[in-house]
């Protein structure tokens, strides 16, 4: 079993909690659908061996780090209906990159914006982050409004930076700062306060 499991972040509808290995069907629901793959770095999986490997290379990381992988579960059953993590950590500079994915049943209902809120936060506090980026296809319209809601600034684009479903693909760029995420709960409280 993993010796360094990350925490578990509780919000009112989700579980961020650690990988095991009886998430592997579950996990296969949310990867092998076109619709959830269709902007992400890899096609749809077909064999349920792709999750167990998934699974083994997030225990792995909770051992030797470099990866802080999160399932995504709902808070009453437990089931695992996404993932987010954050990786690519860059200790001097205080920065990491984002990524996750949510099943395509449970999209539209800001169960991937309550996740990321969480995981954000923690990566601010707990993990003392300044700098968090994410790297996304243009396209994909979704993850755009979730990062910009989340206080996400638009950087700019990398044409072609990918190779994925037989075509060439662009990266829309997005940066949290430390003092974005601190105006947006700032301007948050005030609202509710006048609210
Ligand atoms: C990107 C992705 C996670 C976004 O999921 P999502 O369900 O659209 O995002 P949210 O959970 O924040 O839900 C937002 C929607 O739920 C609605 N909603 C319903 N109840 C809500 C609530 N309590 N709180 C917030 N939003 C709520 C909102 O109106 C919003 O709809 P809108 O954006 O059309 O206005 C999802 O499309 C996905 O997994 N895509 C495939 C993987 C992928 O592309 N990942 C990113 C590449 S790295």
């Amino acid at each position: 079993m993993p010796d360094t499991l990350p925490p578990v972040l509780n919000t009112a509808r989700l579980r961020l909690r650690a990988f095991t290995q009886d998430d592997a069907a579950a996990l296969f629901r949310v990867f092998s659908d076109e619709e959830v793959v269709r902007f992400w770095s890899n096609g749809a999986w077909t064999d349920m061996a792709q999750a167990g490997k998934m699974i083994e290379e997030t225990l792995q990381a909770y051992r030797e780090g470099g990866l802080s992988r999160y399932a995504i579960a709902l808070a009453e059953t437990d089931e695992l209906i996404g993932i987010c993590n954050l990786r690519g950590f860059f200790e001097q500079n205080r920065r990491c990159e984002l990524g996750y994915a949510l099943g395509s049943a449970h999209w539209g209902r800001g169960y991937a914006f309550e996740a990321l809120e969480a995981l954000l936060g923690h990566a601010f506090s707990a993990l003392d982050m300044n700098r968090i980026e994410a790297d996304i296809d243009p396209r994909n319209e979704a993850s755009a409004r979730l990062l910009e809601r989340l206080g996400f600034r638009f950087e700019g684009t990398m044409p072609e930076r990918w190779f994925v479903h037989g075509e060439f693909a662009d990266t829309a760029f997005y940066g949290l700062l430390r003092r974005y995420w601190n105006e947006r709960l700032l301007s948050r409280s005030s609202v509710d306060a006048a609210g």
